[in-house]
């Protein structure tokens, strides 16, 4: 396959910080459009909990691009890469170009299926899938989006502290978008979806309305 081949399916990027309601969005999404849908992020998970299993350092590319190359589907069912230590495990690793290098085939796969398909994550409107037909970048203020972690890893049965899922916010956000490997950041083709003042169900109706017109646009472009 020819990876730089342009997307001829309908692809949706959707892109964001942490909590920012992204992953509710795909899924919202996928439902609506009847598309797959990948979370990127739990391949960074994945790879971070790897390496950090393995009892190797996280600031070590080598390993944790070994742990990205061998990498499958079916280990990102796992609950632990749902928790708070698995998404700085992650932010960690995902600073590394090699790890990145690694994951981008998975990626790129996923999104060139035939029909098309959802990915969300934090450069998959200007790395992943540049060619994306719809294009979403979801934020909150890091106040909302620490509420609504909080809330959520406590659900889990996670015990923290407000403040500290804040700290991990800010953290993850200043990691993230300063990094030099495809840092956080919206394309500049995408639609900016700032959900502070919205509940979820607004956000999602929000978001599916905004690829509902990209969707227009493409139908009538092919
Ligand atoms: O769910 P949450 O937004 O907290 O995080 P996630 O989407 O599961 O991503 C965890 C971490 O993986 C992020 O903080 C990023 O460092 C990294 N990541 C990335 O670099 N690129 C992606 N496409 C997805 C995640």
């Amino acid at each position: 396959m020819n990876e730089d081949a342009p997307l001829k399916s309908f692809v949706i990027a959707v892109d964001g910080p942490a909590a920012s309601g992204k992953g509710t969005i795909a899924t919202g999404l996928g439902k609506a459009f009847s598309l797959p849908v990948l979370d990127t992020g739990l391949l960074y998970r994945c790879v971070g909990v790897l390496v950090k299993k393995a009892g190797e350092s996280l600031d070590d590319e080598g390993s944790a691009a070994a742990a990205a190359a061998l990498l499958t589907a079916d280990q990102l069912d796992d609950p632990a890469l749902r928790t708070r230590a698995a998404g700085e495990l992650a932010s960690r690793v995902a600073v590394h170009p090699r790890v990145r290098d690694a994951l981008l085939d998975f990626q790129r796969t996923f999104a060139r299926q035939e029909g098309g398909a959802v990915l969300d994550g934090r450069d998959i409107g200007t790395v992943i899938a540049p060619d994306a037909s719809a294009k979403l970048f979801v934020t909150a203020s890091p106040e909302v989006r620490a509420e609504r972690r909080w809330k959520q890893l406590k659900a889990q049965g996670e015990r923290v502290s407000l403040k500290d899922v804040l700290a991990d916010i800010r953290r993850r956000d200043a990691r993230d978008g300063g990094r030099d490997a495809a840092p956080m950041k919206p394309a500049a083709d995408a639609a900016l979806l700032d959900t502070s003042e919205m509940t979820i169900d607004h956000a999602a109706d929000a978001a599916r309305r905004i690829v509902e017109a990209a969707r227009a646009k493409w139908l009538s472009s092919q």
